[in-house]
């Protein structure tokens, strides 16, 4: 059994994050405000690291002085060396835990391998509907609609191997309404449940209280 226990007795201060982001930032800002106004305890945010130079999650950062940097795999000759000097960008943050807030590059595997059940992703959905390969962004909220389904919402969850298969953590349900196109369901599921579960984990995991155990996740009182 291996997760935040393990994490919150080694730690002398507060829990490290490193967030990992793509795009507009706004679980990212989520994770900001969070620490700012308590609903995350114990925790510091250490750094932003971005893969897309344009990303609005890095001007967030910058207006909120925490540390944050670009590492482009257009930057660098291989992948193979990209992901060597993602992982080393990662370390230097001595994070305690990484959070992918929407960041859509594939995860090295040895970086998987070192933060092992302390690595988290938000996905837009109730996993395991409309999830893995090609299932990012609005692709997401598009085929919950062309399905019909009356309830989607999001996930967090540990970071494995896969693709948006590691041990789940928090889900919270988000109710599809009548003539919501892509966009609108998008907006929602950001605003009911992302914005709300993603800072809530952090705050579980940075206080101890998650663990995993046969690739379940128990979450402590
Ligand atoms: C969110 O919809 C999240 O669920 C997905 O990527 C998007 C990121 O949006 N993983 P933002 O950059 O946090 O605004």
């Amino acid at each position: 059994m291996l997760g935040a226990d393990s994490m919150k007795d080694s730690r002398q201060g507060k829990c490290r994050i490193a967030v990992m982001v793509s795009g507009g930032g706004t679980n990212l800002q989520a994770v900001i405000d969070g620490v700012k106004d308590g609903t995350i305890t114990n925790t510091e945010i250490a750094g932003v690291i971005s893969n897309n130079k344009n990303a609005y999650a890095l001007a967030r950062a910058q207006e909120n002085h925490i540390p944050s940097r670009c590492v482009s795999p257009k930057d660098y000759e291989s992948r193979a060396v990209f992901n060597e000097k993602l992982m080393e960008a990662v370390d230097e943050l001595a994070p305690d835990l990484v959070v992918l807030a929407g960041f859509l590059v594939v995860i090295p595997p040895e970086m998987i391998r070192k933060y092992r059940n302390r690595m988290i992703n938000i996905h837009p959905s109730l996993i395991p509907s409309f999830c893995g390969t090609g299932y990012y962004g609005l692709k997401v909220h598009e085929a919950a609609l062309a399905r019909g389904v009356k309830l989607t919402g999001a996930t967090v969850h540990f970071v494995d191997e896969g693709t948006d298969t590691g041990p789940i953590i928090l889900q919270k349900a988000v109710e599809v309404q009548q003539g919501d196109t892509p966009e609108v369901l998008q907006r929602r599921v950001m605003e009911q449940a992302e914005w709300k579960i993603l800072p809530r984990a952090i705050d579980l995991i940075a206080n101890g209280k998650v663990t995993v155990q046969d690739n379940r996740t128990v979450i402590g009182g």
